[in-house]
């Protein structure tokens, strides 16, 4: 697979939160993992930025072994990140984020900043605005922006839809599904796993650091014991 994160396996210092998972995506796909709270999904996704000690596993990214690329190393090689909280500057303006994204560049941004703002027009009307001001779905809309603006080949959400209304999210998806038109790898990790694997080409279910189920989103919508289990019925 394009970006991959085999027989994951490590922690925080004691036992292992991650128990062999292994999760991947392909260009031009969306690969969603869902799984309860505490799984290890946010976990999974560290992993592959390589945040996290791993005792067992290996991470690629193109063919490429980078198990043992710091974070910046990865970003670098491609892969960005959206973090579940904390992923906006509040005290800057939206362009500032967007500025901020592009740390690591040293072409002439603005290209790939205009193309933000056609995808996320709002975030034009509001570029002068503090990211602090904005509601909850403006604010995951800077952070997936700002994430995009290192013109990643891997763009990893780590619930990017947490806390909106269900039409801001359907918003959400429709934007992260124009991306993956792109030919952008996207890895995302979904509380609302009915929405999440209907536009997924792979799902995960992640159980206590495990893999539980693998399939396509399709499948495992249809899956009884996924529906019974994870879905609500
Ligand atoms: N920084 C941390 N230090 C120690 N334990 C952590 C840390 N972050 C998460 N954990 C633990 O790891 C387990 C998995 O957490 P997490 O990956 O956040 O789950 P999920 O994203 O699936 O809800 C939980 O038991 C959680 O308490
Ligand atoms: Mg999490």
């Amino acid at each position: 697979m394009f970006c991959m994160g085999e027989n994951l396996t490590g922690g925080y210092g004691g036992a292992d939160i991650l128990k062999g998972c292994t999760i991947g995506v392909e260009q031009g796909e969306i690969a969603v993992i869902v799984g309860p709270n505490g799984a290890g999904k946010s976990t999974a996704m560290k992993a592959m930025l390589g945040m996290l000690d791993l005792r067992e596993g290996q991470v690629t990214l193109d063919g490429k072994d980078i198990t043992n690329f710091s974070p910046q190393a990865r970003i670098a090689a491609g892969i960005a990140f959206v973090p579940q909280t904390s992923n906006v500057f509040t005290g800057m303006s939206v362009e500032e984020n967007l500025e901020m994204g592009a740390f690591l560049r040293e072409d002439d941004f603005t290209v790939t900043r205009d193309e933000i703002y056609d995808l996320f027009p709002i975030l034009r009307e509001k570029r002068n605005q503090l990211a602090g001001e904005l509601s909850g779905g403006q604010r995951q809309q800077v952070a997936v922006g700002r994430a995009l603006m290192t013109q990643p080949s891997v763009l990893m959400l780590d619930e990017p839809t947490a806390g909106v209304s269900p039409i801001v999210m359907d918003e959400l998806f429709d934007r992260i599904l124009e991306i993956r038109e792109t030919g952008v790898a996207i890895l995302m990790v979904e509380q609302n796993a009915r929405q999440a694997l209907n536009i997924a080409d792979r799902g995960y279910v992640l159980v206590t650091g495990e893999n539980r189920f693998t399939d396509t989103g399709e499948a495992l919508l249809a899956n009884p014991e996924v529906r019974k289990s994870f879905l609500g019925g």
